[in-house]
C-alpha cells in the first residue's frame, strides 16, 4: 500500500502541531514510520488520504463501538446541530441521557458530565478526597487514567510507550499523594493501605486493564479491593473509560458483580463526540457542587452535540442489547482464528481477552500485570507485526501496549481475512 499523503501530510503538521499529532499515541513514534492520515471512515472501515481502505481495530481508541458514521448517532448530532451547539444553560437532553446511564449502570444515583476521560478521572479523585477527608490515592502500575498530575506518576499506554513513565512538570507534591500498586497482587494493595493507615482516600483502577495491552482482573482481585475498601473506609474507583457500555450495558460492575463506589466513564458514553462522566452513590455525588463543598465544572459539559451522539449510541445499546453477545462472539471468533494461526506459525505469543477487548502479546508468559506486559512487549516482533498488517490493511494500534477494540460493524469476513492476514505476517516474523 501506498501512504505517500499522509507522509506529506505528516510533514506539513509537524511544522505547527507538537509531533504532528493531538495526542501521542496517534504517532508512530513506538513502531516507527508516519502516521496514517484518514480522510472518512464507515462502519469498521477507515479510508485514508492516499486512498487506501483499512480494517480498524482501533475504533477512535474505543468508542465506536458499532463502528464508524453509525446512522442513529450521525443523524442525532446532525438534528441537533442546527438547533444551535451551545447554550451554557441546562437542557432537557442531559437529564435524558443521565436516565439512561443511571439505568444502564448498577449501584448509581447520579452521573456528572464532563468533556474526557481525563477529566472524570481527575473529578473523581478529588471527590473521593473531599467526601473522605483524606489526601492519598493508590493507583495501579500500568493503569492509564488519563493525563492529570495525579496520575502521570508511572503511566501504562502513550508514556510508558515512550519511555516518560514520569513526566516533567508534575510535582514531588503530587507524587507524594499518588501510591503506586502492582496490578493483580492483593497483598502488595494491603502493605500500602497498612502503611498509610487512614490518609488513603481512594483506590482507583481500570478493573479490567486496557493500557498495558489488555489483562484480566485475577480471581478475587475486585472482590479482595472490595473487601479491603469495606474494611478501611477507603472509596474503590472503577475507570471505567474503556470498559464502560462495552464489556456490558453496566461495565464491569455489571459483568463481574463487583460494586465500586465512584465510577468514571469516556469512549462510547459520547458515541464518538468529547463526552466523560463520573457517577456514584446519592451520598457521594451531594459532596459536589452547587449542591456540596467539592467544586467542578465546565464551560461545554453536556453541551448538546455531545449529549446527542452520548445517548443516541447509550439508546441503540440499550435497546438492543443483543449487541453485546455478538460483539463478544466475534472477539471470542478473532482470538480463536489468530491462536491457530499463529501457534501453526511457531510464534511465541500470549493472547488476552475480555469481551469486545483483545491484545496479542509476543511472548510465551501469561501477561498479568505490568511487569510480565514489558517483559512480554518484545518491540522488535510487535513493530514487524504491526507494520505487516498494514501493509496488508489492518490498522492495530501503533504501540504493544494497547488494547485492540473490536466494533460489531466488523463482519466475519473481515474478521476472516484479519486472521489469514496474521497468518502471513506471522510468516515474516
Ligand atoms: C482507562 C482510561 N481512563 C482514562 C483515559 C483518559 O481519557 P481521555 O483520553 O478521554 O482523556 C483513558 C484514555 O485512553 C483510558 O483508557
Amino acid at each position: 500500500m501506498i501512504y505517500k499523503r499522509s507522509s506529506e501530510l505528516f510533514a506539513l503538521a509537524q511544522k505547527v502541531i507538537p509531533g504532528g499529532v493531538n495526542s501521542p499515541v496517534r504517532a508512530f513514534k513506538a513502531v516507527g514510520g508516519d502516521p496514517i492520515f484518514i480522510k472518512k471512515a464507515e462502519g469498521p472501515y477507515l479510508y485514508d488520504e492516499d486512498g487506501n481502505k483499512l480494517i480498524d481495530y482501533i475504533n477512535s481508541w474505543g468508542p465506536l463501538i458499532l463502528g464508524h458514521a453509525h446512522k442513529p448517532v450521525i443523524d442525532a448530532v446532525i438534528d441537533i446541530a442546527k438547533k444551535g451547539t451551545s447554550f451554557g444553560t441546562p437542557t432537557e437532553i442531559e437529564t435524558k441521557i443521565a436516565e439512561l446511564a443511571v439505568k444502564m449502570v448498577p449501584n448509581i444515583d447520579k452521573i456528572r458530565m464532563v468533556n474526557s476521560g481525563t477529566e472524570a478521572t481527575m473529578s473523581a479523585v478529588r471527590l473521593a478526597r473531599g467526601f473522605t477527608g483524606k489526601e492519598k490515592i493508590i493507583k495501579f502500575a500500568g493503569c492509564y487514567h488519563g493525563h492529570s498530575d495525579s496520575f502521570l506518576i508511572q503511566a501504562g499506554s502513550g508514556a510508558v510507550t515512550f519511555g516518560t513513565p514520569n513526566s516533567p512538570g508534575v510535582t514531588q507534591g503530587t507524587a507524594k499523594d499518588t501510591l503506586l500498586a502492582k496490578y493483580n497482587d492483593l497483598d502488595n494493595v494491603k502493605e500500602l493501605v497498612e502503611a498509610n493507615k487512614d490518609e488513603i482516600s481512594c483506590i482507583i483502577l481500570e478493573p479490567v486493564a486496557g493500557n498495558m495491552g489488555c489483562i484480566p482482573p485475577a480471581e478475587g482481585f475486585l472482590e479482595g479491593l472490595r473487601k479491603i475498601c469495606d474494611e478501611t473506609g477507603i472509596l474503590l474507583v472503577f475507570d471505567e473509560v474503556m470498559t464502560g457500555f462495552r464489556l456490558a450495558p453496566g461495565g464491569v460492575q455489571e459483568r463481574m458483580g463487583v460494586n465500586a463506589d465512584i465510577v468514571c466513564f469516556g469512549k462510547v458514553i459520547g458515541g464518538g463526540l468529547p463526552v466523560g462522566a463520573f457517577a456514584a452513590r446519592n451520598e457521594i455525588m451531594e459532596y459536589l457542587a452547587p449542591v456540596g463543598p467539592v467544586y467542578q465544572a465546565g464551560t461545554l459539559s453536556g453541551n448538546p452535540l455531545a449529549m446527542a451522539a452520548g445517548l443516541a449510541m447509550l439508546t441503540e445499546l440499550d435497546s438492543k442489547r443483543e449487541i453485546f453477545e455478538s460483539i463478544d462472539k466475534k472477539t471470542a471468533y478473532l482470538h480463536e482464528g489468530m491462536e491457530k494461526v499463529l501457534t501453526e506459525n511457531n510464534i511465541d505469543f500470549t493472547i488476552n481477552r475480555v469481551g469486545s477487548m483483545i491484545s496479542v502479546h509476543f511472548g510465551k508468559e501469561p501477561v498479568t500485570d505490568f511487569a510480565s506486559a514489558a517483559t512480554s512487549a518484545n518491540l522488535g516482533t510487535f513493530n514487524k507485526f504491526f507494520h505487516g498488517m498494514l501493509e496488508n490493511g489492518i490498522y492495530i494500534a501503533p504501540s504493544a501496549y494497547e488494547t485492540w477494540f473490536i466494533s460489531d460493524a466488523l463482519s466475519y469476513e473481515d474478521l476472516d481475512k484479519t486472521i489469514e492476514t496474521v497468518d502471513k505476517v506471522s510468516k515474516t516474523l
